[in-house]
């Protein structure tokens, strides 16, 4: 095998044919089945977007409320319920999300279908069913009782419901919602690749999905939103992350919510949204200057220092503080709302499926003997 061909971290590598999406760096546009991500996320609701991925067009109003009907209606088994209150509370959040996104799977008698369009039709069921456990996930570790989502209410009202447990505001909801587009699909990360790697096997979506949820957990993919915020709070104010910044680039460390492999120099445009979305917060509520205020200075000195620029995590992480939401919840909000992307693509490799199967670059021993 030629050395030339070997990528480290499949950088640069294109490991998969999509009509889903695609980060078009040149034209600093995020396509999402031919419509800019941005748009979307100004223009139309959740529950569009997850049609516009799994129908391959933006829904009319009828499909709308089929999609949103089943988003919401879909009960969370209580046995699945029953695991999460056995887990011990410790556990991090997205190991306790991880157990139950598999464990759903023994509740749904078509789970080991892997046909495109049996997945196509569970899929709106099963977006609802995540975002419920995930708002659920705090609750339980706490010792509460679950709650359901309710039939007055969207999709985003909701699940920012069931996570607050209070009156949500309109301002609130739409931020919540915003975010939530934002996160819902990028080509092909880390967690979207293990998930079509999983699902190349033959293997069915729960667990493709699982797989895409411990992918998800880590700090260099999803766990970056969570890390940004204990970095604003350990930094209280703008001078303490001026500091910490400044330290902890000269101690060589990794600033949370910075860089990208897609990205690297550039700004991730779903960032600068969600920086419009935490100022229109800010002035919406009154309060939560200081948020932005750091966020400015820490982007500020990354630019100078490093010529890194923020990603979506950097800016999601203060709007969801502002919104009350747990920190041991960004990540696994982040898987439920990247499950709509995530089920159009393990429904698309199912489709046109090619068992992954890639080489190595041998670089150890050979011809020893016993
Ligand atoms: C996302 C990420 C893993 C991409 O990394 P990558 O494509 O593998 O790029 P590399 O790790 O090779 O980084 C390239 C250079 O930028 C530096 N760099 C990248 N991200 C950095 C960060 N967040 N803080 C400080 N330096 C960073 C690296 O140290 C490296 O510098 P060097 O060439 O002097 O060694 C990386 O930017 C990162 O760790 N970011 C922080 C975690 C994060 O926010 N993740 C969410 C991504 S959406």
């Amino acid at each position: 095998m030629k050395e030339d061909r070997y990528s480290p971290g499949l950088e640069g590598i294109i490991a998969a044919e999509t009509r889903i999406s695609f980060l078009d760096t040149e034209h600093e546009e995020i396509v999402i089945r031919g419509y800019n991500l941005l748009e979307l996320i100004r223009k139309v609701s959740y529950e569009a977007v997850v049609g516009l991925l799994l129908d391959e067009k933006l829904p009319d109003g009828s499909r709308q409320r089929e999609l949103s009907q089943a988003m919401v209606q879909a009960p969370v088994p209580a046995p699945v319920y029953d695991i999460l209150r056995k887990l011990p509370a410790s556990m991090h959040a997205m190991d306790r999300l991880r157990t139950a996104v598999s464990a759903l799977a023994g509740f749904d008698p078509e789970a080991n279908s892997t046909s495109p369009e049996s997945e196509r039709l569970r899929a709106p069921r099963m977006i609802g069913q995540i975002a419920q456990i995930v708002a659920n996930l705090t609750h339980i570790a706490e010792g509460r009782e679950p709650q359901g989502f309710f039939p007055e209410y969207s999709f985003s009202e909701n699940f920012l419901r069931a996570i607050v447990r209070r009156d949500v505001s309109a301002p609130e909801v739409r931020a919540f919602e915003q975010s939530l587009i934002a996160y819902v699909e990028h080509e092909l990360p880390n967690s979207t690749f293990a998930a079509r790697v999983v699902a190349s096997t033959l293997s069915d979506a729960y667990g493709a999905l699982t797989s895409a949820v411990a992918s998800l957990k880590g700090p260099l993919h999803g766990g970056a939103n969570e890390a940004v915020m204990y970095m604003l709070l350990e930094a209280k104010d703008v001078s303490g992350l001026d500091q910490l910044i400044r330290r902890k680039l000269s101690q060589k460390e990794r600033i949370m919510g910075f860089g990208h492999r897609v990205y690297m120099r550039r700004m991730d445009p779903r960032a600068q949204l969600l920086k419009e979305v935490l100022h229109e917060l800010i002035s919406a509520r009154g309060e939560g200057q200081v948020y932005a205020d750091m966020c400015q200075r820490g982007e500020d000195i990354m630019r100078t220092e490093k010529g890194l620029y923020p990603n979506l995590d950097y800016y999601a992480a203060p709007v969801y503080y502002l919104l009350g939401i747990p920190i041991e919840l960004y990540t696994p909000i982040f898987f439920a709302a990247r499950s709509a992307g995530l089920l159009a693509h393990i429904i698309e490799q199912h489709r046109e499926n090619r068992l992954y199967r890639p080489r190595v670059l041998y670089t150890g021993p050979r011809g020893l003997s016993i």
